[in-house]
């Protein structure tokens, strides 16, 4: 089969597409042959070993997980012995242990891990999208935010793989989301329902005097933080009482600030959370409602651009600009 590879740190040239000996299924194992992945600012950090820290899972000299990747969507091709609830043939949407290994056109997931039937008229490339951001957005948004009818939700860096999720889970929940994005994504984060619109090349919606919060002169219940471009400092005053600052982006100076002030402040909150620490169960769970919200219409998966596996540097080159509207998608075979 063939993978897209990498044995250094550094550029988005050391990914190579290299041929790789077919894996074998074990017997709680299927193989799956992959037909859509998606490569975020994760997928990044594991190619270029920044920031220092996620060396520690990705390994300190050199990548410990040669293929990248997190998620798998295509059609079972083998399962083994002991594997009776899926069956070959059947189509499946899965998460990668450690989000690695899914850049590749065959990949072993267990059975029972984090793999959910893909629902039928799926197509493969939006249940890769549907397994990416919504991973995150659904856990940071149900677990650590009051969504209700009316709530203020500011989302910075909301044309993005995560924010683009976070915004249209929010407008669902009756939310009046103000989007924070790049020029390239206004349009776009229009169209997912944003009810106010702020091109972060032209204003910086932290900088509001202390007090006034949203543009219309209330508070936020939530700020959602995925480009990581603020901090629970810089957000507090334009949190409501009990609002929350949530961030996706564990820089060490986010996180130090974050505590920090959130140590001094009664009502509001600031809270760095990581969506890889949680169990294969509560993924599963979460992965199977991304893709049934997909598939009903409710979560639109959104393309920002396919690269075919051939071009996985390109695919790395673009996505390490940083300046997306939606998710990247490699597709495979
Ligand atoms: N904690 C967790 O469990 C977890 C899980 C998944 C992802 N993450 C992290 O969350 C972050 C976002 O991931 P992603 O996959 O959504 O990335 P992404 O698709 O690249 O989206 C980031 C968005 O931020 C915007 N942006 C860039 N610089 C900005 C700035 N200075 N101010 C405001 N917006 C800015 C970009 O669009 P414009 O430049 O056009 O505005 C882009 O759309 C990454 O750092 C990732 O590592 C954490």
């Amino acid at each position: 089969m063939r993978a897209a590879t990498s044995s250094a740190y550094g550029p988005p040239d050391v990914v190579r597409v290299a041929t790789l000996p077919d894996p074998a299924p074990g017997p709680r194992d299927l193989l799956v042959r992959n037909r859509a992945s998606t490569l975020a600012a994760a997928g990044v950090a594991a190619r270029t070993g920044t920031p220092w820290f996620a060396r520690l899972a990705f390994g300190l000299r050199r990548p410990r997980y040669p293929v990248l990747g997190g998620e798998v969507a295509g059609e079972v091709v083998a399962v083994g012995a002991d594997v009776a609830s899926i069956a070959v043939g059947d189509r499946v949407t899965a998460l990668t242990r450690m989000g690695v290994g899914a850049h590749a056109e065959l990949v072993v997931v267990p059975a029972d891990g984090a793999v959910v039937p893909t629902p039928h008229g799926l197509p493969d490339v939006d249940a890769a999208i549907l397994a990416a951001g919504p991973l995150t957005a659904l856990p940071f948004l149900t677990d650590h935010a009051r969504l209700r009818p009316g709530a203020r939700v500011l989302v910075i860096g909301a044309s993005g793989c995560v924010g683009t999720a976070a915004l249209q889970l929010a407008v669902a929940a009756g939310a009046h989301v103000t989007a924070v994005s790049g020029p390239r994504g206004l349009d776009l984060v229009r169209a997912l329902g944003a009810a106010e619109v702020v091109d972060r090349t032209l204003r910086d919606v932290t900088a509001q005097p202390a007090g006034a919060g949203a543009t219309d002169g209330t508070r936020y219940d939530v700020v959602l933080d995925v480009a990581g471009a603020a901090s629970y400092r810089r957000c507090r005053h334009l949190l409501s009482a009990d609002g929350v600052y949530l961030t996706t982006v564990p820089s060490a100076a986010i996180l130090w600030r974050t505590l920090r002030s959130a140590r001094r402040t009664h009502g509001r909150r600031g809270v760095v959370a990581f969506t890889g620490l949680r169990s294969t169960a509560l993924q599963r769970a979460t992965l199977r409602e991304a893709l049934a919200l997909g598939s009903s219409g409710a979560l639109r998966a959104v393309v920002d651009q396919e690269y075919p596996l051939d071009r996985i540097a390109d695919a790395h080159r673009h996505v390490e600009h940083g300046h997306k509207a939606g998710t990247v998608v490699v597709t495979l075979g």
